[in-house]
């Protein structure tokens, strides 16, 4: 989508589309022209109309929060894909900040609007190629016209990291395996001040990443360690993000049954996240050193598959029972987290669809925020939500810490209760964390809302792109925090 920022009224800008949002049900607004015809529309809360004979869209909306306007904006993007128009205008709509509110408008249009047709013979794009956005704001507030383009620029780069997270996630694992992802990092490192490193299966065994290793055993695809590095000039910090990178997961010899194993190309999800990452990072000219480092496999079935009853060799030392091949995501990240903390991370998160037991525990919207460090959880719990993704810290505690107990190895690689798996997947890796870092690290469960088998708010069917936004933002914080 392409947007022209215009110092011209809304009512002077030519398009052929309008659209308007009525804020709590108050037509009265000058730029609500139609009062009739909504009324006996019934036009209440949440609805969506567009009026052919005026060329308008109404959206209905409770605030001008910044989530609200992503939602409003995507969903006048749905009511016109379409139809003929190939250009519509809005007015800006400010609350609290007048970057975070144009920003927002932008954002929803790009994330509402994203498609994903690869595999479809045929495709239907949509005519609506054009967004004007006004300066002037409904209550004639004023927005600085370089900081409107900036926010429109902005909104535009998260969300095209966020997408282009969600085209590897909803790639098949066919077309999208260890060495696809090392591409994409590679293209990714085409920007500028980034760096990408790729190591294949030879540097694994030197580094001992034996537990990663295990998981690859049984593909036929070589696994793929991936470092991409964000190194801008006076860069104030160093954050690293750790993806789990499974490009399929089978579940393995503990083969998940076939209606589990259905959407399991999305557990990449947290790898998908730290492409974007460090893609939106390094486009955003964020003052920052950011790693994004990824474990990239499959975790399949074979004669040569690791199996329930092994113990492996992890690269920090410390060994693993396994009892579980299902339980393989914190098998490759413990490998990935023990070689992060060799550069020295200021914060450290990682990001996964590590356990079905988050999404039970939380829901399907909702990731949860792990690690050691509450008050550091609940600081990105905070900051997380102006990102417009939903989080909700899970604490860990002493009994639970026990629960991974082994009585072949140092620990077993599944918990020996059924309850509280998302937080006992935390503590399993939390014992790959080294004392130094322990404050500094997060682990997110982004199982729940990675992959959309109903859609919700602005996102479609298929990947969200869950992590990239609420990443973002913690480094806008910490950028803020700084200064
Ligand atoms: N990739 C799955 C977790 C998952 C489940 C992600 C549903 C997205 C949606 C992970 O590797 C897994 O299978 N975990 C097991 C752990 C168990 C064996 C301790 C699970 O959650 O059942
Ligand atoms: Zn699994
Ligand atoms: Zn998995």
């Amino acid at each position: 989508m392409k947007y022209i920022v215009k110092k011209t009224k809304f009512e002077e800008i030519e398009a052929d589309a309008s659209i308007v949002l009525v804020i709590k049900q108050n037509f009265k607004h000058e730029w609500v022209k139609d009062r009739k015809t909504l009324k006996n529309l019934n036009f209440k809360d949440e609805s969506v109309v567009f009026l052919s004979e005026s060329m308008r869209v109404y959206v209905s909306c409770e605030s001008l929060e910044a989530e609200e306007l992503r939602l409003v904006t995507s969903k006048a993007y749905n009511a016109l894909k379409n139809t003929n128009c190939k250009s519509a205008k809005i007015g800006l709509y400010l609350d609290e900040c007048g970057y975070v509110s144009a920003k927002s408008l932008v954002e929803g249009f790009e994330l509402g609007s994203y498609e994903f047709s690869r595999y479809k013979t045929k495709k239907n794009p949509s005519k609506l190629k054009t967004i004007y956005i006004s300066n002037e704001d409904i209550n004639k507030k004023e927005i600085d016209f370089k900081t409107l383009k900036k926010a429109v620029n902005d909104g535009k780069i998260l969300a095209s990291s966020t997408n282009l997270a969600k085209t590897v996630i909803n790639t098949t694992p066919e077309d999208f395996t260890p060495i696809e992802m090392a591409q994409e990092a590679k293209e990714i490192a085409k920007l500028e001040n980034v760096t990408c490193k790729i190591y294949d299966e030879k540097f694994l065994k030197k580094e001992s990443m034996n537990a990663f290793l295990a998981v690859n055993r049984a593909s036929v695809h070589p696994p793929r360690l991936i470092h991409l590095t964000y190194k801008p000039k006076n860069a104030k910090k160093r954050v690293i993000f750790v993806g789990k990178g499974l490009t399929y997961d089978s579940g393995g010899l503990s083969l998940k049954p076939s209606s589990s194993m259905e959407t399991m190309k999305s557990d990449k999800s947290g790898a998908a996240a730290v492409l974007g990452i460090v893609d939106a990072a390094a486009r955003l000219n964020l003052p920052f050193e950011v790693h994004g480092i990824i474990g990239a496999t499959e975790n399949m079935i074979g004669g040569n598959a690791y199996k329930p009853d092994d113990v492996l060799y992890s690269r920090s030392g410390t060994t693993i029972e396994v009892k579980n091949t299902d339980a393989e995501g914190r098998l490759v990240l413990c490998d990935c987290l023990d070689y992060a903390q060799d550069f020295k991370p200021d914060y450290l998160i990682d990001l996964a669809t590590l356990t079905g037991a988050c999404v039970v525990a939380l829901g399907e919207y909702t990731s949860g925020i792990l690690g050691i460090n509450e008050k550091l959880q609940q600081e990105f719990y905070e900051v997380s939500k102006r990102s417009g993704e939903l989080t909700t810290p899970l604490y860990s505690n002493r009994y639970l810490d026990k629960a991974i107990k082994s009585e072949v190895a140092d620990i077993c690689n599944i918990s020996n209760t059924r309850y509280g798996g998302a937080i006992t997947a935390g503590v399993f890796l939390s014992k790959f964390i080294k004392p130094k870092y322990k404050n500094k690290w997060l682990h997110l469960d982004i199982a729940g809302p990675a992959f959309i088998e109903k859609s919700w708010g602005y996102n479609q069917y298929g990947a969200s792109g869950a992590g990239v936004r609420m990443c973002i933002s913690w480094l806008r914080h910490l950028q803020f925090k700084e200064s």
